[in-house]
């Protein structure tokens, strides 16, 4: 039986990672409305990829016998005032994930619940790997400019990404 406030804390984990999933539905939508399909694609893969993490720490509470609960899901922005600004919220949001998920870990030490502290080593390593890829665009988007070749360019590369289920297996 998982302990009490680490479930409480799970639950709220599931809820910020759909949250995540939202807010990058939201600026696909924004960058589809300003013809950048390829930044419209890169966040759709990331609303998929949200989802899944979301699943993976529902998963988890599953299957130590804790209680899943769901709760509002909030309402994210509409719109941003550039590719640049939605590529900042982007890391920024990733920041705040981040510290959420160092808070979710201590709780666990504090708990001395290993089991959850290695399925947060994997979200961890997770949000490395999501904050580099937001500061490789945001870097890209500031080598661009102005340039309108530049920034189509950008869009056809990030128009190549495809989801990978990266939680699946090994649980
Ligand atoms: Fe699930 Fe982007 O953190």
């Amino acid at each position: 039986m998982i302990d009490k406030d680490i479930e409480k804390a799970i639950n709220k984990q599931i809820n910020e990672e759909m949250y995540s999933a939202y807010l990058y539905l939201a600026m696909s939508a924004y960058f589809q409305d300003i013809s950048l399909p390829g930044f419209a694609n890169w966040m759709y893969v990331q609303y998929q990829e949200e989802v899944t993490h979301a699943m993976k720490f529902y998963r988890y509470l599953v299957e130590r016998g804790g209680r899943v609960e769901l709760h509002a899901i909030a309402e994210p922005p509409k719109e941003w005032k550039s590719p640049l600004h939605a590529m900042e919220e982007t890391l920024n949001h990733e920041r705040h994930i981040t510290q959420l998920i160092n808070e979710l870990a201590d709780l666990a030490e504090k708990k001395k619940d290993r089991a959850t502290l290695n399925l947060l080593q994997w979200f961890i390593d997770e949000q490395v790997e999501e904050e580099a890829n937001d500061e490789e665009i945001i870097a890209k988007l500031k080598m661009v400019g102005d340039s309108p070749s530049g920034l189509l360019m950008l869009d056809s590369q990030l128009g190549q990404r495809t989801f990978v289920d990266e939680t699946a297996g090994g649980e």
